[in-house]
This record gives structure tokens, C-alpha cells and sequence, in this order.
């Protein structure tokens, strides 16, 4: 089973961390569009967060089962201080996930043009959160 759930985890990874790449590759391809175009060409493309919120539920639920299954204790242990800062982190990006929802939502309305000009930053700081995790997840088992 634990080899299920680290199977799901590295899926989820694929997920979560791609869906931020591939936003970051979209809005750096699309910089030269107008701005009309790029917003509408933005707002079709956050269809991408959908992956990025499955890939970090996966995570998160396969990460509590692999805690479950060898033992929290024993986990926590092993995995020491980078094991802690691991799951600071992943606190901090599922609100700022939950944050990225909230403003695709908006960036959907009329008036969402705020919205829409401030994910790009959100989605960098994702990516960035998202490779720190990576970083501090094989600190931490390894
Ligand atoms: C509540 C959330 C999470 C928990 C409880 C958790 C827990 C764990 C545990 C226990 C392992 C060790 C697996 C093993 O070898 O048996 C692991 C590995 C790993 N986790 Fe997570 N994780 C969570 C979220 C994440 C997130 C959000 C990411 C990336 C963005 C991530 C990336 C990784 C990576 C890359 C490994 C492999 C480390 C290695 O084998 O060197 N995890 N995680």
C-alpha cells in the first residue's frame, strides 16, 4: 500500500508542479499579445489550475496515507527538521492555491480584470513554493 500511496504522490507531483510550469510557459508566450487578446487567451487558459488543485489534492491525501502508514511518529523522526519545513510550506501553498481559485473565479466576471493581472504573480509564487517543497521533501528522506 505504501508504495500505492508514493506511486499517487509522484502523480500528484507531476500534476501540481506541470499545471504551474505550463502556466508559467503560457504567460511568458503570450506577453506580446494584446492585452484584450492575452486577457481572453489568460482567462480560457486558468482551466490549467483545475490540474494543479487535483495534483495537490493527490498529494496531500497520498502524503497523509504514507504518514499513516509507517507511522507518524516514525515519519516525523525520519524526516527531521526538513520534514518540518516541508509541511510549513505545503500549509502556505494550499492557501495560496485557495487564493489562485478565488482570483480565477473573479478574473471570470466583468469587472475581473484586476484579478486577472494579478495571478501571474500568484502562479510564480506557486511554482516557486512548489519546487521549494520538492527541495526540502528529498532533503528530508534522503
Ligand atoms: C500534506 C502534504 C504532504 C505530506 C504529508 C507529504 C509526505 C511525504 C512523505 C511521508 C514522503 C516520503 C515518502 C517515502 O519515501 O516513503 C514524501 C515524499 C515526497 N514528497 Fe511529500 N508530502 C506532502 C505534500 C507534498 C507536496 C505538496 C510535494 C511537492 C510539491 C511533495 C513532494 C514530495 C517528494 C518529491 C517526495 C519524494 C522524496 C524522496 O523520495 O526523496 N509532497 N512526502
Amino acid at each position: 500500500m505504501l508504495d500505492l500511496w508514493l506511486i499517487i504522490h509522484f502523480i500528484g507531483l507531476a500534476l501540481g508542479v506541470g499545471a504551474s510550469f505550463a502556466a508559467l510557459t503560457l504567460a511568458l508566450a503570450t506577453r506580446s499579445m494584446p492585452p484584450a487578446e492575452r486577457g481572453e487567451f489568460m482567462r480560457r487558459a486558468s482551466i490549467l489550475g483545475k490540474n494543479g488543485s487535483l495534483g495537490l489534492l493527490l498529494l496531500i491525501i497520498s502524503g497523509l496515507g504514507i504518514m499513516i502508514g509507517r507511522g507518524v511518529d516514525v515519519v516525523m523522526a525520519w524526516g527531521g527538521p526538513m520534514f518540518h519545513i516541508k509541511l510549513t510550506l505545503v500549509v502556505i501553498l494550499i492557501g495560496l492555491v485557495g487564493y489562485l481559485q478565488v482570483l480565477m473565479r473573479k478574473a471570470r466576471s466583468s469587472d475581473g480584470a484586476a484579478a486577472a493581472a494579478r495571478m501571474p504573480f500568484v502562479s510564480r509564487i506557486v511554482l516557486l513554493l512548489g519546487l521549494s517543497i520538492v527541495v526540502f521533501a528529498v532533503l528530508a528522506f534522503h
